[in-house]
């Protein structure tokens, strides 16, 4: 019998995690109470998956859709997903050895840092920022070197400040736009200038494009579609934010072949490949009608500028208007720089659930996180309570 703790490794000390998800049950637990709680926590779309990509599952579950599959995905998705990705992009296909497919977007974040980050090696990215290239980047043994983002450009990031974060142990960029936690959107000078520091240090980009359709002006722009980028250019993508899939776990990668098979290695190691009939719901949701993507880009806008005047509308509190994804990042700082006290306050008392900025990373500090993936009349709930408990914070 084991009469002491068995020891933990050292390196899953260096674990971060995605607060959302504690938060979540925190709230759970308030409302097994018979609280009201007013979910603004969790970052995923609280519309229900389009119907016509139930209906693909459905119908590939019948056909027997059960199996294993290659560790890499389905061909048929493999191949959809590259001509899909490359139209959105404005770039010539992508070829199927380019493409892997995983469950969720997080597990290929996962695998691919683990695919190319070595003891030592440096990976920058911006400050605040979800929390998965950090903790993975840390577990391995690699330093993740934090740029700040800026409130005053819309939360885009601070390119002096990049340029001399970069350094001769650099081997990854991590960008991430439209951008979880605060929505800002890198333009395509910004872009520009990272495309050129990238090719200049010899360092690849990961770009974690998940929120692109979430984008409310413009027309998407991505990294690997300047010029030299493309060999050089990691994309992160999936169904989860755009087609309200979530708990289907289904996102991909796009990336050199040579880095793609590395992948697939871990693929291969970790969850051996994706559910099958899962997959083929992704064709569907990339090959079928748009509309379901488009109407909920509008209703988040709707609840977007909602928000925003509401929270503006609260004394001392600041926030911007967020160009892309469902999320707002208002200032808080005027109440307290200790944002986690104040998020555990609003929850408890308020029972409005959000995320404190600096769950996010050191720059977020003095900011709270709000998914707007929730009704209008939540939003009116939340609103209505956080003007009469913000000024009673003790903080
Ligand atoms: C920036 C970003 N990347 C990746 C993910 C992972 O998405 P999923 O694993 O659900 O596809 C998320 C989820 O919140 C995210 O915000």
């Amino acid at each position: 019998m084991i009469t002491t703790p068995l020891p933990e490794s050292a390196a899953v000390s260096r674990l971060g995690r995605e607060s959302a998800f504690e938060v979540l049950a925190r709230a759970r637990e308030l409302e097994a109470q018979g609280h009201h709680v007013v979910h603004l926590e969790i970052g995923e779309p609280d519309f229900n998956t389009p119907e016509h990509i139930k209906r693909a599952a459905i119908a590939a579950i019948e056909g027997n859709e059960s199996h294993y599959t290659p560790s890499a995905g389905i061909a048929d998705l493999r191949d959809t997903v590259a001509a899909y990705a490359a139209k959105l992009r404005g770039m010539a296909p992508f070829a199927r050895e380019e493409v892997v497919i995983t469950p969720g977007a997080k597990p290929l974040i996962w695998n691919t840092l683990s695919a190319l980050l070595d003891p030592g090696d440096e990976m920058v990215y911006a400050d605040p920022a979800y929390p998965a290239y950090a903790s993975c980047a840390s577990y391995l043994g690699a330093n993740a070197i934090a740029v700040p983002l800026l409130e005053r450009t819309g939360f885009r990031l601070d390119l002096d400040e990049l340029a001399a974060r970069i350094s001769p142990r650099t081997k990854l960029l991590v960008i991430n736009s439209p951008h979880n936690p605060t929505g800002g959107v890198l333009t395509r000078e910004d872009l520009e200038t990272i495309a050129e520091l990238a090719i200049r240090n010899d360092v690849l980009v990961i770009a974690d494009e998940i929120y692109c359709r979430n984008l409310y002006d413009g027309d998407f722009v991505s990294i690997a579609s300047l010029p030299e980028m493309r060999e050089r250019t990691i994309i992160v993508d999936g169904f989860s934010k755009a087609y309200a899939m979530t708990g289907w776990r289904l996102g991909y990668g796009i990336m050199p072949a040579h880095i793609a098979r590395n992948v697939t290695l871990f693929n291969n190691n970790t969850f051996s490949c994706v559910a099958t009939f899962v997959q083929h719901a992704g064709i569907e949701a990339l090959e079928g009608p748009d509309e379901p993507v488009k109407q909920m880009v509008e209703e988040f806008r709707v609840r977007r500028d909602a928000i925003v005047a509401g929270l503006n509308s609260i004394p001392g509190v600041t926030c911007q208007t967020p160009a892309g994804a469902f999320y707002v990042f208002p200032n808080v700082s005027r109440f307290t720089t200790d944002d986690k006290a104040l998020a555990t306050y609003l929850l408890d008392d308020a029972h409005v659930a959000g995320l404190a900025g600096s769950s996010f990373g050191a720059a977020g500090r003095g900011y709270l996180r709000f998914s707007y993936a929730a009704s209008l009349e939540h939003i009116a709930t939340a609103l209505d309570r956080l003007r009469t408990a913000l000024p009673r914070f003790k903080g």
